[in-house]
């Protein structure tokens, strides 16, 4: 009688244990089924318009071309995709955030304005922009679920975020960072001696570098960003140089060159999605500015993850069972049920019967 009791007393604890462990600590490193995915959205921004591109396009030193907006478009077929020029840009500002409104108009330059209008098209929708010197390869989609936030390093230190390729969730708090940051630093665009380094440090990478170590410091102090990363409530992916969209430094002429030929003769890693070509005259900012220590990888990040995961289950397990030994205890010590009183019963009952029967 006492090995049934205890196997059932096992069993329940077993399937206690793991609904109270599951409902208690959810696998963080598994991306949860109604977690919100970033929209299949592509936004592309060049407030001059779509004639004034198809003009830069026809052009041969041109800076951007169409054929490129056209490659990201064909690679992301099905998804929705939005084109932003001025008018579309301030339409949004005024809709929405209008506070913003004052700076977008002081804006010196056009450059400027294509640069902070980024945040507040993201916040606002969400999905993938890219820079209008991207080409496309294929689609990005398998490598964006479970993220809220997909951004680029493009430099071998991997301690910088680019602004030129940015995905995320719309409405997350991390936008409005750089929405704040972009605002601290307007005034300081008001000048007429620009130089390309203001522009990257008040409108360019500076500001969603900046904004990504305010926003999550823990990360920022690591050696290195590139990785999967849990952090402020949100799982963060960051991609680095010769991956996902800048396969090459800006300046590595024989990389850019590689790239074109990988293209032709079909030997793309299938990890590049498109080439960031840097035609964008500008040059490079002081980067490096903050190298923490210590390195957390994606994958070593999330198999170490799991397998702590494991491990507490397995703890609380133990643990419970501890708890548990009394009534164990009791099971063994209990004898074969008291049956007198139901036999007893039952012989009152047949010899009622019987007494009829007679
Ligand atoms: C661009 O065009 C000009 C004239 O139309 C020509 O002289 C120049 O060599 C061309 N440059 C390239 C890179 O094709
Ligand atoms: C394809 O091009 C790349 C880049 O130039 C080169 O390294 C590689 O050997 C080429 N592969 C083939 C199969 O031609």
């Amino acid at each position: 009688m006492a090995k049934p009791c205890r196997v059932r007393l096992l069993a329940s604890f077993l399937v206690a244990t793991a609904f109270a462990f599951a409902s208690a600590f959810p696998n963080p490193f598994s991306a949860a089924a109604d977690q919100q995915q970033i929209p299949r959205i592509l936004h592309q921004v060049y407030l001059d318009g779509d004639l004034a591109l198809k003009q830069e396009s026809r052009r041969n030193d041109t800076a951007f071309r169409s054929e490129w907006l056209e490659s990201c478009r064909r690679a992301t077929r099905g998804w929705t995709h939005m084109f932003w020029d001025l008018e579309k840009a301030r339409a949004l500002l005024s809709d929405k955030y209008s506070w913003f409104l004052p700076a977008f108009a002081a804006y010196p330059k056009t450059v400027l304005r294509g640069d902070a209008i980024r945040p507040f098209i993201l916040h606002a929708y969400g999905g993938l922009y890219l820079d209008m010197d991207v080409e496309c390869f294929r689609s990005p989609e398998p490598f964006m679920a479970g993220f809220d936030l997909i951004f680029q390093s493009e430099f071998p230190e991997a301690d910088d975020i680019n602004n030129a390729i940015m995905a995320g969730v719309p409405g997350h708090p991390f936008w409005m960072q750089m929405m704040i940051m972009l605002f601290m630093k307007y005034d300081q665009t008001l000048r007429t001696d620009i130089s390309w380094s203001l522009i990257l440090d008040s409108t360019g990478p500076g500001i969603s570098k900046a904004a990504f170590q305010a926003f999550f410091p823990g990360i920022a102090r690591e050696d290195n960003l590139l990785g999967s990363w849990r952090a402020t409530s949100s799982i963060v992916k960051v991609f680095g140089l010769g991956t996902w969209y800048c396969p090459c430094r800006w300046n590595d002429q024989v990389c850019h060159r590689q790239v074109d030929e990988m293209r032709g003769n079909d030997t793309l890693p299938s990890n590049m999605m498109g080439h960031h070509r840097y035609s964008g005259s500008w040059t490079p900012t002081k980067h490096g500015l903050y190298r923490g220590q210590a390195v957390l990888l994606a994958d070593r990040a999330s198999h170490l993850g799991l397998t702590l995961y494991l491990w507490s289950f397995v703890l609380l397990a133990v643990a419970l069972a501890a708890a548990a030994r009394p009534l164990l205890r009791r099971c063994r010590s209990r004898r074969a049920p008291d049956l007198t009183l139901p036999i007893a019963l039952l012989r009152r009952t047949r010899s009622t019967a019987r007494l009829r029967g007679d």
